[in-house]
């Protein structure tokens, strides 16, 4: 942490933001018990975490070959890919990124399952495709409870998602009879995947001992490797109790009946105040990038109210909510050596004029409260599946823009992880590339497998 920070910057903001190895332990027989919770039939209503399962059960060889459609909804951007698994980890693909307007965010179901098929059009007349039946993966990024691979209902929306219509229907029945209103091209969904496992299955493709996957961007959730006979949810003719499946924890939900109440801070509260959707997601707002930049300016209003930043004087436009993006913590956090060139425009940008070499130190210090908080929030969660799953050598796949751009996140996970396992377990956290294009493939690659 950063030096020669007042002391009384210290007594406003630390006692909340500053989380303890113990508070850490606690957090994480809380998250260990909604785990249970949710993979139990009894206790799921009740439970935080639902851990869906999502009748992924092989893991990729990396000789898996084909070529493949995939979708990729739920991020910051809707992407459509044609993906050439080749063997022997090769692979190559093309895609299309397409904006999802705010409006169709927000708007009905129909008109957003119609601007997907519009794309996925699109994009197969481009590539010269109409006339092939392409298996297709589709990343939705959303709680889904699952029935089978292609059956995937909505929960809830998360994130800035909130499309009306769409809540308990099969998302893969609504993307169907969408292409069917079009009715110019012909497609097989063969599987419905959340993001977290796409990552997973693009990781395990290179490393074998992958059996975590987790997403640190947009929202944050993770899914891991579970034993069929604990995942009392999964219903499949004929299984063993030795088989393993995927689960889809939904970790960011966690503390949405109260589990985190004794950690959350007022900036949390207004955070979860002024969002889509109250009182939902809470874990997810102390993690993820929708919500980091705004914690941090939240922590900085509050210091320049005491009076100590900015001499007291904070601008219009710094008082305005989520004007400070994520992407700036991560800025500002490259800065090494008391140089503050980026942290200077930022506040510039923000209408701060004239910040002091200490003004720069103390929202750098914000930053790094607000960015440590959420990896070590991230890795206790970790932790306890790492325990659950019990294998002395593991590797996790990660991805999202938080975990990707911020400097230190990568390490900070490293080091919390390190202190909440036992000494004998190794691990490794491994970049992820493309889980949600290279993923579906791949989920849809071994899906098909399956059926043949
Ligand atoms: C939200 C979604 C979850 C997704 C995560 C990361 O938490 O509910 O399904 O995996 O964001 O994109």
């Amino acid at each position: 942490m950063t030096n020669s920070i007042p002391q009384k910057v210290h007594d406003a903001i630390d006692r909340d933001l500053v989380l303890d190895n113990k508070k850490l332990n606690d957090v994480m027989v809380k998250f260990e018990r909604e785990i249970k919770k949710g993979l139990s039939k009894a206790h799921h209503d009740e439970s935080e975490v639902k851990c869906f399962v999502t009748y992924v059960q092989n893991l990729p060889m990396g000789t898996e070959k084909g070529k493949f459609l995939a979708l990729d909804l739920g991020g910051t951007n809707f992407r459509v890919l044609l993906i050439i698994l080749k063997g022997e980890e090769d692979y190559e693909f093309k895609s299309k990124i397409f904006a999802i307007p705010q409006s169709l965010m927000v708007g009905s179901g129909r008109d957003l399952f119609d601007h997907i098929a519009q794309c996925l059009a699109e994009f197969i007349k481009d590539m010269n495709i109409q006339n092939e039946i392409l298996p297709l993966g589709f990343t939705f990024s959303f709680p889904c409870q699952q029935k089978g691979l292609t059956t995937g209902t909505l929960i809830k929306w998360t994130k800035g998602f909130n499309c009306s219509d769409v809540v308990e229907k099969n998302v893969v029945e609504l993307l169907e009879e969408a292409i069917q209103r079009r009715n110019d091209i012909k497609i097989l969904i063969c599987a419905i995947l959340n993001d977290t496992t796409g990552t997973l299955m693009s990781c395990a493709w290179k490393y074998q001992d992958c059996k975590i996957g987790v997403i640190i961007g947009t929202g944050s959730n993770a899914c891991y490797v579970e034993k069929v006979r604990y995942a009392e949810w999964f219903d499949k003719p004929g299984k063993f109790d030795d088989e393993s499946v995927i689960i889809n924890t939904e970790f960011g939900a966690f503390g949405d009946k109260g589990s985190l109440d004794d950690i959350r801070t007022c900036f949390d509260i207004e955070v979860d105040k002024n969002s889509i959707n109250p009182s939902n997601q809470l874990f997810e707002k102390m993690i993820s990038g929708m919500y980091m930049g705004e914690l941090v300016r939240l922590v900085i209003v509050k210091l320049a109210s005491k009076g100590l930043i900015f001499n007291g004087k904070i601008s219009k436009k710094f008082m305005q909510r989520e004007t400070f993006f994520t992407k700036y913590i991560s800025e500002i956090e490259h800065e090494e050596n008391n140089v503050f060139h980026a942290t200077k425009e930022i506040l510039y940008e923000l209408d701060i004029e004239n910040p002091t070499e200490e003004d720069c130190r103390i929202v750098r210090y914000c930053c790094e409260l607000i960015s440590k908080r959420a990896a070590q929030l991230v890795s206790s969660g970790l932790a306890v599946l790492m325990l659950r799953i019990g294998d002395p050598k593991i590797t996790i796949g990660v991805d999202g823009s938080v975990y990707r751009f911020h400097p230190r996140f990568h390490d900070l996970m490293t080091e919390t992880i390190k202190q909440l396992i036992p000494s004998n377990y190794e691990f490794k956290l491994v970049l992820s590339e493309d889980g949600s294009g290279r993923g579906a493939a791949l989920v849809a690659a071994v899906a098909s497998k399956d059926l043949q």
